[in-house]
C-alpha cells in the first residue's frame, strides 16, 4: 500500500484502520478472536496504521477503559515494530492538580495505555478532546517532554480548529490532527486542512464513510440502540437519509461505472483531494475492512475528480454531524 507522512517522523499506510467498533459505538461487538483476526488481516493487506483510544470500551464506562487497547495490542503484538500505533487520552479538569502537573497526568495515562497495549512506546498520542480548563499549551509542553523521553514518537489533537493548532505549534509541533471528515462533513476544508498542509501536519479523517451512510448499505429502518452512536448521527435520521439520496445516487453512478464500491469511492476521493489526508474507516467486518483498504488501488482521473467535485458542490447535505461530543465550537474556522 502507498504511504503518507504524518509530521516529520511518522510514515503510515495511506488508509488506516479505526478499531473503535470492536469495543464501542457500532452495535454488538464481535468476539475478541474475530477482532484480532480482522486486525491481522488488515495488516496482511498492507495497513500499517491502527487507531484506538483508552476510552473505547462498551458504553464508554470507566470500568471498560482499555477494552479496545487490549484487543489492538494483542492483535499487533507479532508485528508491533512494523506498525504505527495511535491511541488517545482524555484529561478531566481535576487530574493535573491531583497528579502534581499536566505532565504527570499525561505520563500516568500513557503508561496505562502502554501496559494495556503491551508496548513500551506509542507512535502517535492524541489528546482526544481539548479540555478548555486545561491550557492546551501545557498539554503541548508535556507531550514534547514525552517525545524527548522516547515514550511517544509524535502527538496530536482531535476535533480542533486552527486556533488551537496555532497555540501549540511553537511549543511542540503536532504530527497529526484527527477530525471528522467525509463528503458529508467538509467544514475543515476551509481552515484546518489548508493549515495542516502548510505546516506539514497529517490530517487523519475519522468517520470517513459518514458512519456508514456513504456506503449505501445502511437500512433506513434499522433501529440503533445501546451505545450505538448511529442513533445520534443526524445523517442517519430517516428523513435525512431520504433527503441525502442525491448524494448516494451520484456515488453509485460513478462507482458502478468504475467497478468499485461507494465506500471505496468516498475514500479514494479524499486521498485524491489532499496529499496529507489519511482516512481511518472503521468496520467490525473483515470483508469490509479489506474492501476499504482496497480504495488505495482506486485511481480517479483528474476529470473524474473534477466532475465529482462539481457535483458535490451542487448537492445540499442534510444533517451536518459536527461533533457528537457537542463541542461544536471546535468546528468553526
Ligand atoms: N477522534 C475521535 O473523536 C473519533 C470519533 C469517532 C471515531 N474515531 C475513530 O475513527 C474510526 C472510524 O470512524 P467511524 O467508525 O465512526 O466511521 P466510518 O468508517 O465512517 O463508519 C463506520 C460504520 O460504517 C460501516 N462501514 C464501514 N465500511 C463499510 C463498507 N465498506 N460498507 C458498508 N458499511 C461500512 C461500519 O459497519 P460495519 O462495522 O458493520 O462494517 C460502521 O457502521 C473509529 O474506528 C475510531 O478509531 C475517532
Amino acid at each position: 500500500m502507498k504511504t503518507r507522512s504524518l509530521g516529520k517522523t511518522l510514515n503510515v499506510s495511506e488508509i488506516g484502520m479505526g478499531c473503535m467498533g470492536f469495543s464501542h459505538g457500532y452495535g454488538e461487538i464481535p468476539n475478541q478472536d474475530y477482532a484480532i483476526d480482522a486486525i491481522r488481516a488488515a495488516y496482511d493487506c498492507g495497513c500499517t496504521f491502527f487507531d484506538t483510544a483508552e476510552r473505547y470500551g462498551p458504553y464508554l464506562l470507566p470500568e471498560n477503559i482499555g477494552h479496545n487497547e487490549r484487543i489492538v495490542g494483542k492483535a499487533l503484538k507479532p508485528f508491533r515494530k512494523d506498525v504505527v500505533l495511535a491511541t488517545k487520552l482524555h484529561i478531566a479538569t481535576d487530574e493535573p492538580k491531583q497528579d502534581g502537573s499536566v505532565y504527570n497526568t499525561l505520563r500516568r495515562h500513557v503508561e496505562a495505555s502502554m501496559d494495556r497495549l503491551g508496548t513500551d512506546y506509542i507512535d502517535l498520542y492524541y489528546l482526544h478532546r481539548v479540555n478548555p480548563d486545561i491550557p492546551v499549551e501545557d498539554i503541548a509542553q508535556g507531550m514534547g517532554r514525552l517525545i524527548d523521553e522516547g515514550i511517544i514518537r509524535g502527538w496530536g489533537l482531535s476535533m480542533v480548529n486552527v486556533e488551537y493548532l496555532k497555540r501549540v505549534q511553537d511549543i511542540a509541533p503536532v504530527s497529526a490532527v484527527q477530525n471528522i471528515y467525509s463528503m458529508m462533513d467538509r467544514a475543515y476544508e476551509k481552515g484546518v486542512i489548508p493549515y495542516c498542509l502548510e505546516h506539514n501536519i497529517g490530517f487523519v479523517a475519522f468517520s470517513p464513510i459518514a458512519s456508514g451512510y456513504l456506503s449505501g448499505k445502511v437500512n433506513p429502518d434499522q433501529k440503533f440502540e445501546g451505545d450505538d452512536v448511529r442513533q445520534w448521527v443526524p445523517q442517519l435520521k430517516k428523513e435525512n437519509m431520504e433527503a441525502n439520496k442525491p448524494l448516494l445516487e451520484l456515488l453509485s453512478r460513478i462507482s458502478s461505472a468504475k467497478g468499485i464500491t461507494n465506500a471505496q469511492l468516498s475514500l479514494a476521493w479524499m486521498l485524491h483531494k489532499y496529499p496529507n489526508v489519511v482516512p481511518i474507516p472503521g468496520s467490525k467486518n473483515k470483508e469490509r475492512i479489506l474492501e476499504n483498504l482496497g480504495a488505495s488501488q482506486v485511481e480517479l482521473t483528474d476529470s473524474e475528480f473534477a466532475s465529482l467535485e462539481d457535483a458535490l458542490a451542487n448537492i445540499t447535505i442534510h444533517g451536518q454531524r459536527k461533533d457528537l461530543g457537542s463541542r461544536t465550537e471546535f468546528i468553526d474556522d
